[in-house]
């Protein structure tokens, strides 16, 4: 399972980086916004930026809605950076675009899904990855885990190419319950990231043995 990190935060980017573990990035409008990065040519900026720190594929989501400005938005996002995965949402014109970009050469990432049928339509249309939210789902009292394990199966019995990129990621459990369900790829914050490396008996026993080596 290939793992991004799913901020627009450079130190954050960074730092996953720096761990060696790191396939690629996504970002949002919101998550663009929480950083101050306001305007066309500041956003390219800092998707190039980005794209200059990790290298793997870099997602960027478009704003427009309609199939058309997708297309248009979308061409300039994937001319900053060969590394760039244009994000779409899953609506019609969202689907139109994506068989799009698909038949020209670009690759996307299907955002803002909630159902196996929404990611059948995204495979379809050729999505490098379609994004299920499972932690949103999860806060509305569904199981997120259970949509992932559902579109694996699908995708592996229908032999669909699009990789199945688990999102909205909240903990280091939904890390393993997605690699168990056969994501391809999980995209979280750096928290859940390094909450894998968490144990109680990894401490106890590392401060035993560091006790223990000043005998030696
Ligand atoms: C996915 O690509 C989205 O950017 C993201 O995972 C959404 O997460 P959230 O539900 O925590 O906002």
């Amino acid at each position: 399972m290939k793992f991004f990190i799913d901020t627009a935060n450079l130190d954050q980017i960074r730092e996953a980086n720096e761990l060696g573990i790191l396939d690629g990035v996504t970002t949002n409008p919101s998550l663009m916004a929480k950083e101050g990065i306001k305007g066309a040519e500041a956003i390219a900026a800092h998707y190039k930026t980005i794209c200059d720190i990790v290298d793997g594929d870099i997602s960027a989501e478009v704003i427009s809605t309609d199939f058309k400005s997708i297309v248009e938005e979308g061409k300039k996002l994937a001319a900053i950076h060969p590394n760039i995965v244009v994000k779409v949402p899953m609506i019609k014109d969202g689907v139109k675009a994506l068989k799009w970009f698909t038949d020209n050469g670009i690759k996307t990432n299907c955002t803002l899904v909630f159902s196996a049928g929404q990611a059948i339509l995204a495979a379809k249309a050729g999505a490098t990855y379609v994004s299920p939210f499972i932690g949103r789902i999860d806060d509305s009292n569904w199981d997120g885990v259970e949509l992932i394990a559902q579109i694996a199966h699908i995708y592996q019995v229908q032999g669909f190419e699009t990789e199945i990129l688990a999102a909205s990621i909240r903990s280091a459990l939904h890390i393993v319950k997605c690699a168990e369900a056969g994501a391809d790829v999980c995209t979280c914050p750096l928290e859940p990231i390094l909450g894998l490396l968490k144990h109680p008996l990894t401490d106890i026993g590392l401060a035993k043995f560091l006790e223990d080596a000043k005998k030696l």
